[in-house]
């Protein structure tokens, strides 16, 4: 088995809010995170898919065609975007590292997903210092 993986960037808002919890339970747990008026993150996203080699191409899998998808799916979605309120998926989810991996994950696994290869690892750089990764379980 071989493990590819393609990088890609993007700017977003955001703010840590649970909807279930009151302002100042919010504040409590999410401190400076939970501002009012948002604040943003250079987010650096991983995307590692496993698979065989194919016999014809050589790859696991064409990094053009896993930027596209990437792109199509996630980038376009959240680049320049308020996290919490511009993303379809997003919709009422608090925005932590971990919660937007698991949205990823949903909606970037029927894309990958074939019998040569499966989306296998993402990796969510909010800073260069906080990093969260989900292997889908
Ligand atoms: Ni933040």
């Amino acid at each position: 088995m071989f493990y590819i993986t393609r990088r890609e960037r993007f700017s977003a808002a955001h703010k840590l809010w649970n909807q279930s919890l009151s302002p100042s339970e919010n504040e409590a747990i999410f401190d400076k995170c939970a501002l009012l008026n948002y604040h943003g993150h250079n987010y650096e996203l991983f995307v590692t898919v496993k698979g065989s080699i194919d016999p014809i191409s050589g790859y696991v899998m064409d990094t053009k065609l896993l930027k596209k998808i990437i792109n199509d799916a996630i980038i376009a979605k959240v680049d320049h975007r308020n996290l919490n309120v511009d993303v379809d998926f997003l919709n009422g989810v608090n925005t932590t590292s971990e919660n937007l991996l698991f949205c990823f994950w949903n909606e970037l696994k029927p894309l990958i997903d074939n019998d040569m290869r499966k989306l296998y690892k993402l990796q969510l750089f909010e800073t260069e210092n906080n990093i969260a990764e989900y292997y889908g379980e």
